[in-house]
């Protein structure tokens, strides 16, 4: 019997505008739901992706979106959910076929790499976080991508971050706004951010103590963080910069530090020679580095979400994937660094 054909928004070729076109809708394999798409968050990643060809170049044409939501049509083999349920997650787009893409009006997801959208919450306020808070996530509680403080549901790991000082720069920006939040869940005694002021009230009341205008040289940023932290900083995430010269100042000169990025151009050379005592980590927020913490993390992050404790990041919404010509627009203002609302997209 052929296959049931479904509309998609495509990367056919790098460096090329997203098209619109047709695939076959996606079987489930087992251990995995075939949901109706209702909502897809694009990232920057997905500008990377069409623009440079970031985790997508060898599997041509591929689909963007990896933030997913949806409602479930069918299951395979035994799972938590059940048909009907509205569900969010983040799709494994290492794999060669883009089943599990979002920009497309079906997919697959694992059902390890998913969770209900939980009561009174949209499927685009769920949709905002997965990529991200993942990425967040393990910048600060994975050992081996991240700074390895144990996870918050660990019992005692409080006493464990209580007395540490913390440096966020980009905390304005969607993963530091989820870094802040998350590190003042886990309990960290100081969180100081560097971000533009007019986000001052709100990443105070997310958990930041301390915000340092972002916008001035680099000495004067240095200098105000460590009036507050004093010199010794060993804790750094950098969210959002290409150049790591801010976040490598920030670092103690005689302490051994930490430097993680989300950016994979820093030079650990350049860290070395200025900072020798520093470790410089690069943190791919992919669901196979998640692993490790699946079955807690998806758990407590529908609970925080409807605790209030994690707030879904900012948005805009459009609607069908007819919009190619909006769709690459944002994805131009992506690659410009625009930052501000990301969009979702309602296939
Ligand atoms: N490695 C991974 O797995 C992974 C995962 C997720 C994201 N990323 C990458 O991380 C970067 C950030 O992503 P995002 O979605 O969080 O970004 P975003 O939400 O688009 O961040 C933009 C915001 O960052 C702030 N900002 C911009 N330049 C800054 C600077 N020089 N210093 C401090 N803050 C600055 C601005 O906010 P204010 O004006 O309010 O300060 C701006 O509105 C992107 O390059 C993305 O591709 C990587």
């Amino acid at each position: 019997m052929p296959q049931q054909q479904q509309r998609a928004v495509f990367v056919r070729e790098i460096k090329k505008p997203v098209e619109l076109g047709t695939r076959d809708i996606p079987t489930p394999e087992d251990g995995q739901v075939l949901i109706k798409v209702t909502a897809t968050m694009l990232l920057p990643h997905d500008a990377y992706g069409r623009d440079m060809g970031l985790f997508m170049y060898d599997k041509l044409p591929y689909i963007p979106g990896a933030n997913v939501a949806g409602v479930i049509e069918q299951i395979q083999g035994s799972s938590a959910f059940k048909k009907g349920d509205h569900i969010f997650g983040m799709s494994d787009f290492e794999t060669p076929l883009p089943d599990q893409q979002g920009l497309q009006e079906y997919a697959v997801l694992n059902n390890d790499d998913i969770a209900k959208v939980p009561e009174g919450f949209s499927d685009d306020q769920a949709v905002s976080l997965p990529v991200n808070i993942i990425t967040s996530f393990l910048a600060l509680f994975d050992s081996k991508y991240g700074l390895g403080f144990p996870s918050p549901w660990e019992s005692g790991s409080e006493s464990s971050v209580k007395d540490k000082s913390l440096v966020i720069v980009g905390g304005g920006s969607s993963t530091g706004k989820l870094a802040i939040q998350l590190a003042k869940i886990a309990g960290f005694g100081q969180i100081t951010t560097i971000a533009g002021l007019k986000n001052e009230a709100e990443l105070m009341k997310m958990g930041a103590t301390h915000v340092v205008d972002r916008h001035g040289t680099n000495e004067g940023v240095v200098s105000q963080v460590h009036t507050i932290t004093g010199k010794d900083v060993t804790l750094v995430l950098d969210t959002v910069n290409q150049s790591f010269e801010l976040a490598t100042s920030l670092l103690s000169k005689n302490k051994e530090s930490k430097l993680v990025t989300f950016l994979p151009n820093y030079q650990p050379e350049a860290l070395a020679e200025q900072r020798p005592k520093a470790k410089g980590i690069f943190v791919e927020g992919g669901n196979p580095r998640l692993e490790p913490y699946r079955q807690h993390f998806w758990k407590h992050v529908t609970e925080w979400l409807a605790a209030g404790k994690i707030l879904p990041t900012s948005y805009w919404t459009l609607d069908g994937l007819e919009n190619v010509d909006k769709i690459n627009a944002v994805l131009d203002g992506y690659m410009a660094g625009s930052g501000g609302a990301q969009l979702i997209v309602h296939p």
